[in-house]
């Protein structure tokens, strides 16, 4: 049995990779336990576990403030990820290292694959990149898993809740919410891409992979079908991201296809409106 160490292990993503690598011989590491930042710290944790595979969830994501703390968003993005591939390369550990949609610019206005060149246009999505060259040029055991609109039952530490939840709050306080409607992407399970992320490490065949559910939609979209399937009834106008005027840049498209996945005949990721019906179903059930 392979024993796998999970890097925020009590974050959003984090919690369910647990609860997917509960078979094998799971161990979490929260911020409390290692600092990804500090190689020392990173080198004491893994040489004191001695595992097969570690998944990092860890990153400095809270996308506006990225901007603001610029060296901050590197040092745990590019910094920490470096740290953690020349550890596990001198370990012999296999990495999982989570990355994501927003490395591309949306000009491309069909779905990306992995080898389509990456156009960052902030800096959370420039640190996240250079965290991905580092990990592909210090770890020939690595697999960079990139995704796109995660949501799970953890609440997302950096940001303090999810998209799901924000609205479900907001129309308990608003008559109507207006939401961006030419941001298209893919929302994704927390709990699907863990599974998945264990079907990957199986592989042995390390590189980088697009995970997220299948599908597409837009915030307004998403917006939607979350009252839908909440039973929530409350106008919802759809507004271009202009009249959002969000202080960040995003990608206007940033779909993902799982296309290495689907080559090694593994892509189990079911349609986006599935995930959040078993979003629900957990939640009614909690
Ligand atoms: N959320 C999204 O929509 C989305 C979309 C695409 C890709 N991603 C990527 O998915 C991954 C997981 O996201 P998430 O939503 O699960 O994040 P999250 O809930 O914020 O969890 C991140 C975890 O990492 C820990 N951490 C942060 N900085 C650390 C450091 N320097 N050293 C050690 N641990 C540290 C956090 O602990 P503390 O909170 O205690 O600091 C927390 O446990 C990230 O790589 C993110 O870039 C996210």
């Amino acid at each position: 049995m392979a024993k796998s160490v999970i890097i925020g292990s009590n974050g959003q993503l984090g919690s369910d990779v647990m609860k997917a690598f509960a078979n094998e011989e799971a161990v979490g590491l929260t911020h409390d336990d290692i600092e990804i930042t500090d190689i020392d710290s990173v080198r004491r944790a893994l040489s004191d576990l001695k595992p097969d595979i570690v998944v990092n969830t860890a990153a400095y994501h809270n996308v506006p403030k990225c901007e603001i703390e610029i060296e901050q968003a590197f040092r745990v993005n590019a910094l920490g990820a470096l740290n953690l591939a020349k550890v596990t390369e001198s370990l012999g550990i296999d990495l999982v290292h989570i990355s994501t949609d927003y490395v591309f610019d949306g000009n491309k206005r069909a779905p990306y694959v992995e080898t389509d060149l990456p156009n960052p246009l902030s800096v959370y999505a420039a640190s996240k990149l250079a965290g991905e060259h580092l990990v592909a040029a210090y770890s020939s055991r690595h697999y960079i898993v990139r995704s796109s609109g995660l949501y799970g039952h953890a609440t997302c530490r950096a940001k303090g809740t999810n998209f799901v939840e924000t609205m479900l709050k907001l129309s308990k306080q608003k008559d109507e919410l207006r939401v961006v409607n030419d941001e298209i992407l893919t929302p994704t399970s927390t709990v699907h891409l863990a599974e998945q992320l264990r079907e990957v490490v199986k592989t042995k065949a390390y590189g980088l992979y697009h995970a997220t559910n299948n599908g597409s939609c837009s915030w307004y979209e998403f917006a939607k079908a979350i009252f839908e399937i909440a039973g929530v009834s409350i106008k919802v106008a759809p507004v271009s991201s202009a009249e959002y005027a969000a202080p960040v840049k995003r990608p206007l498209y940033s779909v993902l296809q799982n296309r290495a996945l689907q080559s090694l005949g593994i892509d189990n990721m079911p349609e986006w409106r599935e995930g959040l019906h078993h979003y629900f179903q957990v939640k009614i059930n909690n």
